[in-house]
């Protein structure tokens, strides 16, 4: 296990209790395939509470070594796109759908993202975020099962009082060749608004700004 000093002086030891305790209860857990491979779990980063919050994949290579979401390629991308909105990684919270890296990074299985989804549950309820952003599918499908990316992202509806907003994963704008890289900033430039306009709470369910889901599911046929 390599322990690495990290650039966004992010340090377990200031996080809440719960948040601690709720990080020793991931870095014990035995509960699927990926707990034999990980050199060690990936819980999360960022302040707790806080008003927004990134859902990413699952661990890569570099995350596993140094036990921090994002410290890769994708991470430098995920930085500069932060920057470009004038906030740091000291102002955001960022986990994954696993906290393990699955071998090869091979994408997580059904059954391995939801046997991680009660830690996710729990750090969104101890996060309390205004806003999540969700980035790449596989966060996306939480809220947006069966939809497509392309056709969704950029799109923020709201989840119990929350904004959740679905965007590409830094790592598909690599792989594109950034040529998706203009979209996924016009979306990160909404971030903002987004924080300072809270959705109506006692709205039920999904309320989204394009009024309903039914809108969102339309606009991929
Ligand atoms: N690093 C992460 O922590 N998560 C991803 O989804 C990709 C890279």
């Amino acid at each position: 296990m390599v322990m690495v000093e990290n650039h966004f002086n992010f340090n377990k030891e200031d996080l809440p209790p719960s948040a601690r305790n709720l990080y020793k209860e991931i870095s014990d857990c035995p509960n699927c395939e990926l707990a034999r491979e990980r050199s060690q779990t990936v819980p999360g980063s960022g302040p707790v509470p806080c008003n927004l919050m990134l859902i990413g994949e699952a661990p890569g290579k570099n995350e596993d070594e140094q036990g921090l979401p994002f410290v890769g390629r994708s991470g430098k991308l995920l930085d500069q796109l932060l920057a470009d909105i004038k906030l740091t990684r000291s102002d955001v919270y960022i986990t994954n759908v696993v906290k393990c890296r699955p071998p090869e990074n091979r994408d997580p299985t059904p059954t391995e993202v939801a046997t991680c989804g009660d830690f996710l549950s729990r750090q969104i309820e101890l996060v309390n975020p205004r806003v999540i952003v969700t980035l790449g599918k596989f966060a996306m499908a939480r809220w947006f099962s069966g939809m497509t990316i392309s056709k969704i992202r950029g799109q923020a509806i709201n989840e119990s009082g929350r904004w959740v907003m679905p965007v590409f994963h830094p790592a598909y704008v690599l792989r594109t060749r950034l040529t998706n890289l203009p979209l996924i900033q016009a979306d990160f430039a909404r971030i903002e608004s987004l924080l300072q306009t809270p959705p109506s709470v006692g709205t039920v369910g999904v309320e989204a700004e394009i009024s309903n889901i039914t809108e969102i599911e339309n606009l991929q046929k």
